[in-house]
């Protein structure tokens, strides 16, 4: 599995302001949002293009363009949050929803929704959580958009359990994964350490 951790300064900063207890609703919205605009740079730069001509006001001249559908794939309810951000450099990218939470005692996920765009198995897909845990709601994802025919998968994080991660390689070693920080460990409750706390809590206020 292709791992990328972003050490950049920028999102170091905005990921302290996600971590910090007392960042606000409104705060955390818009820091999740920078954070992934400055992700979804790295996590594209494979994308595939095609030479065409372009006419510029001196000469035609051979150009590129993107050549490959994007299917963006948040996974319910957090990942949701990084749909914006994706949205603003990729406009002509669909959006596949899928909802899948985690039981709060066995921790395993649970499915309720899904909504695929109907040429998913023909576009690169990628899924979007800020949280990766156990990995089971992702691996759960993964699993579900290969029965559909999806060849080409990157996955986008905020923060990663090494737990995870290792769950994820052993099942899917052929994705890609962009995290800004891989964390210390899972607690007793299979939350992240240091963490940020519960993701869609606290992007959409609840709790
Ligand atoms: C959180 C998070 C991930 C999942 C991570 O979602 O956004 O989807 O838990 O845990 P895992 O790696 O152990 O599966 P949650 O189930 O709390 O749902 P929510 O986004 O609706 O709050
Ligand atoms: N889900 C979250 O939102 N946070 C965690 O730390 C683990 C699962």
């Amino acid at each position: 599995m292709q791992i990328f951790e972003f050490n950049h300064p920028l999102i170091q900063h905005k990921l302290s302001i996600l971590r910090n207890e007392n960042t606000d609703t409104k705060l955390f919205r818009e820091s999740l949002t920078e954070i992934t605009s400055l992700m979804i740079y790295e996590a594209t730069k494979d994308l595939k293009l095609k030479l065409i001509e372009t006419k510029t006001p001196i000469t035609i001249a051979k150009t590129k363009v993107l050549d490959e559908p994007v299917t963006i794939v948040p996974i319910l309810r957090a990942g949701l949050g990084m749909v914006d951000a994706m949205l603003d450099v990729i406009p002509t990218a669909k959006v596949g929803h899928l909802g899948v939470y985690r039981d709060e005692k066995t921790f395993k996920p649970h499915y309720y929704y899904a909504k695929m765009p109907t040429n998913v198995a023909e576009s690169k897909v990628i899924i979007t959580d800020p949280m990766l845990a156990t990995g089971g709601s992702i691996i759960y994802t993964i699993d579900y958009l290969k029965k559909l025919g999806v060849k080409n998968i990157t996955v986008m994080c905020i923060i990663a359990a090494p737990e995870g991660i290792k769950n994820i390689e052993e099942k899917h070693s052929d994705i890609s994964l962009y995290v800004a920080s891989i964390d210390e460990k899972l607690n007793d409750h299979k939350y992240i350490v240091p963490g940020l706390g519960d993701a869609g809590d606290r992007i959409f206020g609840t709790k």
